[in-house]
């Protein structure tokens, strides 16, 4: 007899720190990332302590949001916020780098990828949650990578942004 993993109705598809959740252990949701890593941010100019603890990127489950391994239709909301910011902006060692992640060179598949994982486990009128930060790449360069039609999110000049989705049926390429 197999195991059958009983799922949270919520999926976090790359939760890094989990620092936008209200709640970081909430158990509504699954939360994973494709790392596993304590982050030092006790970042000053001038080399002194802060005092701030560091961050600590502890998913539920290792895994990549281009290969999800759930079966389709497995949640009802999906989180995605994946890293904005190229590692040329950053540099390998750069600290938001290390805190965030950083976009590979070839971003456009990863995201594009990740939209597609990201949608293929929603169930059927299930909602996706997008967060980006428009640093290195706009909004609308990134909304183009998936054939889904964004519902709303902030239509007025600002970095970060949050977009909502639902999966419908057939829609249109943009
Ligand atoms: C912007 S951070 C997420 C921040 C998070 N929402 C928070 O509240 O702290 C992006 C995360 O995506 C992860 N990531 C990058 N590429 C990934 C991939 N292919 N699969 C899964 N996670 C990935 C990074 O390790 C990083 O932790």
């Amino acid at each position: 007899m197999s195991a059958q993993l009983i799922l949270p109705p919520i999926l976090d598809a790359c939760c890094g720190p989990r620092m936008m959740w209200f709640d970081s252990a909430d158990r509504r949701a699954l939360f994973i990332d494709k790392r596993q890593e304590i982050v030092d941010r006790d970042w000053t100019k001038d080399g002194k302590s802060a005092g701030r603890k560091p961050a600590v990127v502890a998913p539920d489950i290792v895994a990549d949001f281009t290969a999800l391994p759930f079966t389709d239709e497995s949640f009802y909301l999906v989180v995605f916020d994946p890293p904005h910011i190229g590692l040329s902006r950053t540099g390998r060692n750069g600290k938001f780098r290390k805190l965030y992640g950083a976009l590979p060179i070839d971003w456009q598949a990863v995201l594009r990828a990740g939209f597609a994982e990201c949608f293929r486990v929603l169930k059927p009128h299930g909602t996706l949650i997008f967060k980006w930060a428009e640093h290195s790449i706009k909004l609308s360069a990134v909304l183009d990578l998936t054939p889904h039609l964004p519902l709303f999110g902030h239509r007025t000049v600002r970095s970060t942004h949050w977009v909502c989705f639902m999966k419908l049926g057939e829609e249109a390429a943009p």
